[in-house]
This record gives structure tokens, sequence and C-alpha cells, in this order.
């Protein structure tokens, strides 16, 4: 069989599964499906801000090499500084994007003779992670604190081995948030080291949209939180954050962080700005808060439907890929951009389409879409 046949045989296949995937573009919709939370890939101050800052770079914008060549710079760890600082910890350090800086993380961290335990729903980079780093790993059923004091206990024999806990602050697909205070006081019961991506809810959740280990005062509970700069902040790329001996050990044996160009000037400029326009600036945050609120309110309206999410990010299980495509593609002729989610993103049978509210989006974008839901559905 020759590689191009092997290939196109699973490609039939997934296409006959109704699974196949292509890049598409859809203009014009209402945004009910991007991360950009804020508004903020769009927004005209932090872009005033970067064009005004970079004049002084003058042609000067690439990186040159890794950051241990040529690639490092004060500014960029100037901007890692005031990372650090905004998260309450002692560093940071960028990656270029949070795929990589989870990946990076656990396969460099949690190593051979380790053990890891996972929230059933965490994302994709962290499975990567784990199986890079070759550790015992362990998932535990989502959000279920029970479950995850099981898994502790079972394994609290082995003394040799470190123990990680690894959740996200608001998954990424059910929307809803981890449990971080209670996971957090298991720790008086048993070891282990905590591990928190918050890709979701930077900007989002906390003062100026610290986050949640913030709101809920586990900050300092974690050894290694990941904030991404996609989502709410508009732009790409992420940050490790911890401890100086975390950081210092990741510049010493992380691969990806090793053996990679350094950010640019331009990337690490925007980042900059877009963590100052967080400290300056809660207008988008706010709104956001009101308009999670009114959409908890009204989507009680949509009959027969089983909500998933907490906000910015909410979930309408739908059971099926074909009947995921259907209601969102029925959303997108009524004017909405909504996207189905489906396997192997999310298990089979819990198919669903997403919604991501948005700063920009009004009270009535958010009636006519559920108006355009229930319609959907009725017409089944
Ligand atoms: C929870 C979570 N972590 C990490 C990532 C990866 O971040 P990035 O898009 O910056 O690679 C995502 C994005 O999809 C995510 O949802």
């Amino acid at each position: 069989l020759s590689i191009q046949n092997r290939i196109q045989q699973i490609l039939v296949a997934r296409k006959e599964q109704q699974e196949y995937r292509k890049l598409s573009q859809l203009k014009g919709l209402i945004d009910f499906t991007s991360n950009d939370y804020l508004g903020w890939s769009k927004s005209e101050w932090i872009q005033k801000k970067v064009d005004e800052s970079l004049m002084e770079f003058g042609a000067l914008r690439g990186s040159t090499g890794s950051r241990l060549l040529s690639g490092n710079s004060y500014l960029i760890e100037q901007v890692e500084a005031k990372i650090a600082a905004f998260h309450n910890t002692e560093k940071a350090l960028l990656f270029s994007s949070g795929f990589l800086a989870n990946l990076g993380l656990i396969s460099t961290l949690c190593r051979k003779g380790d053990i890891i335990l996972f929230d059933d729903l965490v994302h994709a980079s962290i499975h990567q992670g784990i199986q890079l780093s070759k550790a015992n790993a362990y998932a535990f059923k989502h959000n279920n604190l029970a479950h995850l004091e099981e898994l502790l206990e079972a394994n609290s024999f082995n003394s040799e081995a470190t123990i990680f806990v690894v959740v996200e602050s608001v998954y990424s697909m059910d929307g809803d948030k981890a449990p971080l205070k209670e996971i957090v006081q298991l720790k008086e019961k048993y070891r282990f080291e905590c591990i928190v991506d918050e890709a979701h809810a930077l900007g989002v959740f906390g003062e100026k949209g610290r986050g949640i280990c913030q709101l809920e005062g586990v900050e300092k509970e974690c050894l290694a939180r990941v904030y991404t700069f996609g989502k709410a902040l508009g732009g790409h790329g992420a940050a490790i954050v911890g401890p100086v001996f975390l950081i210092d050990y990741l510049i010493n044996f992380c691969k990806p962080f090793i053996y990679s160009t350094a950010p640019s000037i331009d990337f690490v400029k925007r980042v900059e700005h877009s963590y100052n326009y967080l400290l300056v600036n809660d207008n988008q945050q706010n709104r956001l808060t009101e308009l999670i609120k009114y959409f908890n309110e009204k989507s009680k309206v949509v009959e027969k439907s089983v909500w998933l999410g907490a906000g910015p990010i909410f979930g309408l299980q739908m059971g099926s890929t074909t009947s995921a495509r259907a209601l969102a593609l029925s959303l997108q002729e009524a004017g909405y951009d909504v996207r189905p989610i489906v396997y192997p993103t999310v298990a089979r049978g819990s198919e669903r389409i997403r919604i991501c509210l948005h700063a920009f989006n009004t009270e009535s974008e958010i009636d006519g879409l559920l108006l355009a839901i229930n319609q959907s559905l009725n017409h089944e």
C-alpha cells in the first residue's frame, strides 16, 4: 500500500463517518464562535500602543535566534517580569502558543516513574505532553473530586513518585470551571503538585482578568499555571508562570523552548500592551460578565435543552455529529456564526454546538440566536 493510498483510505473512512474536517471561512455572520471574548483582536487601543512602541525599534523586528543564543532581549525579560508580577508569582516564560507551552511544560516536568492525574476533559496539548513525559497517567472523571481523591489515595503509597494533578480552570469545550479550591484543599491530605491551564479564564475572570486561580485565592498553591494570549487577549502565544526554580528548569530542559526561535518584537510588544490594557481597563470584562448573566437567564427558553458551561463558553449537546452539524448550519443560515463540535474533539455521543459570548455581542443578538435555536429544534 503506497503512502498516498493509505492516507486516502483513512480520509475516505473519516468522510464516511461524517467526521471529515476542512478549513473554512465564514464571513459577515454574528460572531458566537471565536475565542475573542473581549473583542481585543480588533482593539484600536492595543494596536495604537503597539505601533507607537515599535517605532523605537525601527527595522529591527526579527528575533535572530533561540533565546539561549542570539534571540534573548531585555524587552522579552522585562515583559516576562511584568506577566509574572501580574499573576502574583516569581517568573514567566513566553511560548509561541498555548499548545507548545502545555506540551513543553508537562513533558519536561513530569518524568518516568511520576504519576499524572488529569481531568478527563483536559486539552489535547496536555495529552500530548503526558504522552511525551513517559509518566504513568490516569484520568479522573470530569470535575469529580471523589474520583480524584480515590486516585490520590491509591497512589499515595508510592513515595518515590512525584504526583501531578493537571486541570483547566475553565474547560474549553464544556465551558465549566474546575473546583480549584477543593482540589487544592486535598493537598492537606495528599502530597501532589498542581498544574492549571487558565487559557479561557485570562481576561474573563478574576480581578483585572487575572484568572480563576486569583479569584479563588489559589495562585500560591499551584506549581505552574499556563496563560494563553489567543483567547481573551485577542493575539496568540502563551506564558508559563511559576517559581524561579521551575522556570530555570524549563530554560535548561524544555526542548520546545530551547530549540525554537525567540518571539519577535512585534509579538512581545503586543503581549505587553495586552497586559497593560488589562491593568487600565475592565470595561469589556464587565460587559462580558453582564452578557454571561443575561445568556444564563435567557437560555432557559430553549426547550428540551441541556446546556453546558458557566460562560463565556456554552454548549448545547445534540448527541450526534449529524444533528450538531445540522443545527450549526441552520444557525449559520440565519446569520449566526456557530460551529459544531464533534468527535474526536469531544467524546462520541456528546457532540454539540458551542456558543462563545463576547463583550461586543448585544442582548438582541443573544435573543435572536436563542430564538433561532428554538425554531430550528422545533422543526426537526
Ligand atoms: C484549554 C486550552 N489550553 C491550551 C490551548 C492551546 O492554546 P493555543 O491556541 O495558544 O495553542 C487551548 C486552545 O485551543 C485551550 O483551549
